[in-house]
């Protein structure tokens, strides 16, 4: 897509990756803003058959400038936390775009949420539906509420990122769902509006949401015989793309599929698409301090990058691939390296094995980085995190600066 290379060099949307680490340092984040656009719109036409709505999961890349240009685009937001909410509303996302999911939504974030008019709470428990209740009336406003069902199907995905099984911690299974409406329908102050569920994240193929969706279908029917007719049908994110060599997720097959199990119903359908739309577009950007070769046979040789497992968790977390490209071609002669960051730790790493021809101070590019990639970093050995860039057709610009390590203190004191 977005990321070429040209004269030998890693280029995005024509602007040179080297030209961005001279200007902002690194590590970066760089994200194309064509990228993550094009496959907006790809899931839009892949869903052109249904009546539908995209509800970007802002924990992916809750990057402000995303967010805004992703609501310019009338993307709607799936979110998990007060913050998330504060964040689309900085970046002009609509509250009555936004679906509120997670298992421990407090008593504030309830709150906060009602009194900005969001438009459906995904109930994950019997306790939340009582709480949303208590905080609906405390206020005097009203509430609308979906409930999330764990339809006990397998995404075939990683343990930490498969949710729609029996033993995980997210949604009810639908018999319970049964009961939460019935007891949401009895209250005066909720609206019953959805039905949701999200059964992981990085999944291969559809089968997994045709099982999910035939059960969501099963139980929006049964609602209809208890006298509740619901707008809409959320099926969650969870859709795969590649980072080494997996099959790229077949959303058309998805679109059809959904379309032939929605026809003739007036629901419409939402989606939570994260990963999807932005993981493709990122990279994090990275330059070699030292070259450790291997001084026997039995040792590795290591290339010490200035990112780390605080800037990229995954390969750490969840044994993830991501493919590694030096920015400029040299005439080094490619060995095998464990990338590795500064952190005082083993699991610090990028990734492991990999033939380049790498020189110390040469620029790395670890691909498919926009996702879950600065979302999850951390201040781990009091390391600043990253800026982040975000480029364009007629340019690239700072989204996010740098921290500096008087940023990570100045919330603390002497005492
Ligand atoms: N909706 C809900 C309720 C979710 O919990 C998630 C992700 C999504 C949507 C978006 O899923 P996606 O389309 O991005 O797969 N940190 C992990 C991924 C965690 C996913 C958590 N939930 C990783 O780096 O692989």
């Amino acid at each position: 897509m977005s990321f070429a290379r040209s004269g030998g060099e890693l280029h995005v949307d024509g602007v040179a990756l080297a030209r961005i680490a001279a200007a902002v340092g690194t590590p970066a984040y760089v994200y194309s803003w064509p990228d993550i656009r094009c496959r907006y719109r790809q899931v839009g036409e892949a869903l052109a058959g249904v009546r539908h709505r995209i509800c970007y999961a802002v924990k992916a890349n809750s990057n402000l400038s995303v967010l805004a240009r992703l609501a310019s685009l009338g993307s709607g937001f799936d979110i998990v936390s007060g913050g998330e909410l504060e964040r689309v509303l900085r970046a002009g996302g609509e509250p009555g775009r936004v679906v509120f999911s997670g298992v421990g939504k407090s008593a504030a974030e309830i709150g906060f949420a009602i009194k900005c008019g969001i438009d459906c709470f995904n109930v994950e428990s019997v306790a939340e539906l009582d709480r949303i209740i208590e905080q609906a009336q405390l206020l005097g406003l009203p509430a609308r509420v979906g409930v999330r069902v764990n339809p006990d199907v397998d995404a075939n995905t990683h343990p930490y990122i498969a949710t729609g099984l029996k033993d995980s911690k997210f949604g009810v299974p639908p018999a319970l769902a049964r009961e939460l409406y019935r007891r949401a329908a009895a209250s005066p102050v909720l609206d019953v509006v959805g039905v949701a569920c999200h059964i992981g994240s990085q999944i291969a193929d559809v089968h997994p949401f045709r099982a999910a969706l035939a059960e969501l279908l099963e139980l929006f029917d049964a609602l209809e015989d208890d006298g509740l007719t619901l707008r809409h049908l959320d099926i969650g994110g969870g859709f795969g793309v590649s980072y080494r060599d997996e099959t790229p997720f077949d959303l058309a097959a998805l679109g059809k599929s959904l379309a032939a199990a929605l026809a003739g119903r007036d629901v419409e359908l939402l989606l939570e698409p994260g990963r999807f739309l932005v993981a493709d577009a990122g990279v994090l950007l990275t330059r070699v301090e030292y070259l450790k070769l291997a001084p026997a046979p039995g040792y590795r040789n290591f290339a010490i990058v200035d990112a780390a497992m605080n800037d990229l968790i995954r390969p750490a977390l969840y044994q993830a691939w991501h493919d590694v490209e030096a920015v400029a071609q040299t005439g080094a002669q490619a060995q095998r390296w464990n990338i590795v960051g500064p952190v005082c730790e083993s699991g610090d790493f990028l990734a492991l094995d990999r033939a380049l021809a790498i020189e110390e101070g040469d620029l790395l590019a670890i691909k498919c980085a926009g996702a879950y990639g600065f979302a999850q970093s951390s201040n781990y050995n009091s390391r600043p995190r990253a800026a982040e860039v975000l480029v364009n057709d007629d340019g690239f610009a700072v989204a996010r600066k740098r921290e500096t390590v008087a940023d990570l203190m100045h919330l603390e004191a002497l005492v």
